[in-house]
This record gives C-alpha cells, sequence and structure tokens, in this order.
C-alpha cells in the first residue's frame, strides 16, 4: 500500500506555512503504525512552483521552501530504516520556464539547438500571429505561447516585411510548463541521468507525471478538441485517437528506462536479482481503453499505472462491478498487477466526492457557489468504497488525510485559490486547491498542529480540527481505526496478491450489491493449507442484506442485526 504525500501540506517543520522535507521525517513512524508500505511524495524540486512543484526548474536540487538535498538524504535513510519505501515524482513532459535550458532556449535563436529541446514552431498567418495549431491546454486557453514576435523590416519604401515569423512553444499545461521535445536524444540522455542522479540517492521508485504525454504525433496536427486529461468524468480521458496523448513513440521511453532502473536491482547471494529490492515506475496514464492503458505495464516497461477507473466510477453497483472487472481484464492482458486509488490531489476528496448526487459528472474542483456535497452520506459512501478498493488485490494508493476521512474544502475564497486551472480558465474550474489543504494532526494546536505557528498556505475549514489525529487516534469506529484495521487484515490475509472470483449465493446476487471472494497467501513460505478465504460485500441497496456465513471481520459502519446497511461493505472471513 502506498501513500501519496503532498509535501507543501503534510507537515511543516519551520512554521512558515508549507510542508517541507523534515516535517515529513519527524512524521514517518505515523505512516509504519497506519500500515504503509511506501510513501509517493508529489515533487519536491526546485520550482518557482507555477503549478505546486510540477514545474521543475531544476530535477537535481531541492525547492528552499521544502528543504535541502540533505533533508532529502535523511528522509530517505530514515524511512528505510522505519522499512518504508520512498518513490518520487518525475515530470519529464515539460519542465519550468526558469529551467536552464529554457532560459537558453529563448535567449538562442529559432532553429537553435537550444530550441530543439522544446517544441518551438512558427505561428500561422502572414506574421505567425497566431498558433501553429489549434491545441487547447489542459488548464485552458491556447497550449501555446508567443515567444517573440514576428521580425518586420522596412524596405526603405515605406512598406514592411515580414523577416521572420512570430514563434511559439507548446505549453499543454501551464505557459511556465513548457513542453520538452523527446524526439530530441539530448532529451532522453538528461532524463536518463536524474533518473540515475535519485536512483544513486537510494529512491525506491518514480511516479511518472503525464506519463501517457511526452511524444506527440509528427507534425503537430490540429485536433479541434481541448486536450482534457483528468476529465470530468470517465468519457473524458483521451484515447490514442488524440495527436498529444497515449502515442505509440513513449513506449520506447520507457524500456530504457526500465533497463536503467533493472541495473539497480540488488542481487541476492546466487547472483539472481532480489525481487523486494527492485525499484518500480509507476505511470500517471489517463488513457483509454484499458487495452491501450495495459501497454504501458508491460513486463519490459513500468511496473504500475494508476488505474483511474474505480474512481471515476459513479456510485452503482454495476458500474463498480464494471470498473473493478475491466481493471482485471485489462491488466490480465499483459500478467501485470492492477492497482486502485480513490483520492489524489488532482481531485476532488472521495468523502466529498460521493456525497454529491449520484448521476452527476466527476467535479473539477468545488466552490461556495456550487451545489455543495451531502457530508454524512459522503463519508459512509466513502469508507465503504475504501473497504471494497483495499479488499481487492493490485497495489492500493491513498492520499494524505483520506485515513481521516477529510472532505474537499469546498468554501475556498477565490483569493487564496492558486490552481493556475482556475486562473486560466477565468473560474470557470474550480481546480484542485480544495484538495490539497494542510493535514490535521492536532485538534487544539494551531494550524490542527500542521505547524506551531498557526500559518498556512490555504486555510483548513473547521471540521479539519474534528478529523484530526488525536481525535481518532484508538477511537473505535473512527475513519483512522478503520483504515488501520483493513490494512493490517490486508496484509495478515495476503489479500494484495489473492485471487479474486464474483461471490455467489446469499444475498450477493442482489443487483445491488458488489460482492467478491478472495483467496489469499499470507506470507511468503505460505502452503495451500495456510490459503485465507475472505469476502467483501458492499450493499448500496436502500434495504440491509444478509453477509455470508463466517466472521465479520471488519465493516465500514455499524450492522442492522448482522445485516449490512446501505452503502456499508464489510470483510467476511468464510469458513
Ligand atoms: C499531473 C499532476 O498530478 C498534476 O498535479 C499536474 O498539474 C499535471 N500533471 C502537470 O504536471
Amino acid at each position: 500500500m502506498i501513500y501519496q504525500v503532498y509535501p507543501r501540506s503534510w507537515a511543516d517543520s519551520d512554521g512558515d506555512g508549507i510542508g517541507d522535507l523534515p516535517g515529513i521525517t519527524a512524521r514517518l513512524p505515523y505512516l509504519v503504525d497506519l500500515g504503509v508500505d511506501a510513501l509517493w511524495i508529489s515533487p519536491f524540486y526546485r520550482s518557482p512552483m507555477a503549478d505546486a512543484g510540477y514545474d521543475v526548474a531544476d530535477y537535481r536540487d531541492i525547492d528552499p521552501l521544502f528543504g535541502t538535498l540533505s533533508d532529502a538524504d535523511a528522509l530517505i535513510a530514515r524511512a528505510h530504516e522505519l522499512g518504508l519505501k520512498v518513490i518520487v515524482d518525475l515530470v519529464p513532459n515539460h519542465t519550468s520556464d526558469q529551467h536552464a535550458w529554457f532560459q537558453a532556449a529563448l535567449a538562442a535563436k529559432p532553429g537553435s539547438p537550444e530550441r530543439a529541446r522544446y517544441l518551438f514552431r512558427d505561428g500561422r498567418g502572414p506574421r505567425g500571429d497566431e498558433p501553429p495549431n489549434d491545441w487547447q491546454s489542459v488548464f485552458w486557453g491556447s497550449a501555446w505561447t508567443k515567444a517573440e514576435p514576428a521580425v518586420l523590416v522596412d524596405d526603405g519604401n515605406g512598406a514592411t516585411f515580414v523577416k521572420r515569423k512570430a514563434q511559439w512553444y507548446l505549453n499543454l499545461f501551464d505557459s511556465a510548463q513548457p513542453d520538452l521535445d523527446w524526439s530530441n536524444p539530448e532529451v532522453r540522455e538528461e532524463f536518463d541521468s536524474v533518473l540515475r542522479f535519485w536512483l544513486d540517492r537510494g529512491v525506491d521508485g518514480f511516479r511518472v507525471d503525464v506519463a501517457h504525454g511526452l511524444v506527440k504525433q509528427e507534425g503537430l496536427p490540429d485536433w479541434n478538441a481541448r486536450a482534457e486529461m483528468a476529465g470530468s468524468d470517465a468519457e473524458g480521458m483521451h484515447t490514442g485517437a488524440a495527436p498529444m496523448w497515449d502515442q505509440d513513440g513513449v513506449h520506447e521511453i520507457y524500456r530504457a528506462w526500465r533497463r536503467t532502473l533493472d541495473e539497480y536491482t540488488p542481487t541476492r547471494a546466487d547472483g539472481s536479482p532480489d525481487p523486494a529490492g527492485e525499484r518500480i515506475l509507476v505511470a500517471e496514464a489517463w488513457v483509454e481503453p484499458i487495452e491501450r492503458a495495459a501497454l504501458y505495464v508491460r513486463s519490459d516497461e513500468m511496473h504500475q499505472a494508476f488505474n483511474f477507473h474505480y474512481l471515476n466510477a459513479h456510485w452503482r453497483a454495476e458500474d463498480l462491478r464494471a470498473a473493478i472487472e475491466q481493471s482485471f481484464r485489462g491488466n490480465d492482458l499483459v500478467g501485470a498487477p492492477t492497482t486502485w486509488v480513490l483520492s489524489n490531489h488532482d481531485v476532488v476528496r472521495h468523502a466529498s466526492r460521493l456525497g454529491l448526487p449520484v448521476d452527476q459528472p466527476r467535479p473539477q474542483g468545488i466552490g461556495a457557489d456550487d451545489p455543495q456535497p451531502d457530508a454524512e452520506p459522503g463519508l459512509r459512501r466513502a469508507r465503504a468504497a475504501t473497504t471494497l478498493m483495499l479488499a481487492m488485490p493490485g497495489s492500493a494508493y491513498l492520499y494524505q488525510g483520506e485515513e481521516l476521512g477529510l472532505p474537499e474544502h469546498t468554501a475556498l475564497p477565490d483569493d487564496v485559490r492558486q490552481d493556475p486551472a482556475f486562473h486560466r480558465s477565468n473560474g470557470k474550474e474550480t481546480g484542485r486547491d480544495g484538495a490539497r489543504i494542510p493535514m490535521a494532526w492536532e485538534a487544539d494546536a494551531p494550524a490542527a498542529g500542521f505547524n506551531t505557528t498557526g500559518e498556512a498556505w490555504l486555510p483548513q475549514p473547521e471540521v479539519y480540527a474534528e478529523l484530526a489525529v488525536d481525535r481518532q487516534q484508538g477511537v473505535e469506529g473512527s475513519t483512522l481505526e478503520l483504515y488501520k484495521t483493513l490494512l493490517r487484515l490486508r496484509r495478515d490475509r495476503g489479500l494484495g496478491s489473492a485471487g479474486l472470483a464474483r461471490l455467489e449465493g446469499v444475498d450477493a446476487d442482489s443487483p445491488d450489491v458488489v460482492a467478491y471472494e478472495l483467496v489469499g497467501a499470507p506470507g511468503s513460505g505460505s502452503t495451500a493449507d495456510d490459503a485465507t478465504r475472505t469476502a467483501v460485500v458492499l450493499n448500496l441497496g436502500p434495504e440491509p442484506v444478509a453477509l455470508p456465513e463466517g466472521e465479520v471481520l471488519v465493516a465500514s459502519g455499524p450492522l442492522d442485526d448482522g445485516r449490512l446497511p446501505t452503502d456499508t461493505a464489510a470483510w467476511v472471513a468464510l469458513a
């Protein structure tokens, strides 16, 4: 199980209102107690923070807001001492506009080797004043920014002619995030070296940002649609038809990276590779259909790819079943384990998302003027969704604070919002700030224990104090204790690598019930006799349903006379 730490918002050791690496290191024992295997840390590199660090100015240094390289070394060393793996975020699709390469490109001439590391093109129209094609940025507006105007020359007779058309550069995200040109071998060499830099420092893997975007279709043809990525619904995700996403050429990049990572796999005494020490690659790839997404996790490419089907599914039994079964089908095609995720720093937290009307498309942020989620069913469903998810074989990803049932901040004032999508869309897209609020550790401390000064780069809603770690630790029935129990049982019963089948019989056949049986092998030396049989049952219908015979191991909410009420999930040890 991998826990996502969003470093700005997890723990702030120096009290400036922004979380930092020493803050993370100090809180690592909390993750051990929770039952986490690895943490993935969102970008902490030197950055002007135009997109909260996903705009990297120096891939080999830490931003002063977060600390220093020796803080990173200390974090990695402490995590390893505690038995935690560390996955860092790699952002290869674009750099910051403050990166030395981009600054050199701006200073150099059109056609120069400096410009060839990015996607500079002449504009359309007589003077090049129109963008080179019609691509739209994920963060709204044109995906092109003008780098310099046309060069006009006076012909001496009062007329001017165009000596050079205006040049533009491609930015699929913010204009402060110019896209690199991955057909340039220099770009490939640079990222191989960045991988080695962090591998040498001991990291256990990389989460690869926008893994489906690095290669663009030859000729950059018009496309006539917005390059939406974390689409508002499953239909919003893009297929190979889009010239900026999921081009076949990306796979060669990941094959090369895999070879680099494999060089770092330690060997056992007999000289064979030790899988326990394998360094891993995880793709953030919003790709449809699932057969295309599976290509990223072929045996010589990445180890895992985020699977957003479950996250995108509507709160209906048939949709959840379809998302789960489709996920297995996709990954079975290539023999890779699937992954599960319900929340991250880009989507509305699931405790709030699931409190919205069921048929509504997944929102991209919630603002004070939008219909507000219903907190009680939201949290009930969130706990049930997690209980179902953590029974599933594969790798589960949790987002900081979901173990407390933290909701989205749905009433942030516009003047504190930082998401470039909010600003570029003139507020049409509320954006992701509401999911990125500083963590709640202690109810009665300043900024709910995020630091000791009470400063916070985004304000916390009042409810965060009530949900703080110290209010839930050791409290029976709390969301935190539910997560701990689920994670302990998941490990003890070997569910992460269990075999899965639909559960038949009892009330499991009801159309409103999602039910599976898992056969798990606890521990590496276990035999068929040690196998555990666990049922996971989720009821979405209005009436309580019977659970299969056996011991109820855990339930996401109170049972009703031994029966499973609406929006509740349970695990049962089958006899
Ligand atoms: C995906 C990241 O998760 C998101 O936060 C970021 O804005 C974009 N990639 C661009 O890097």
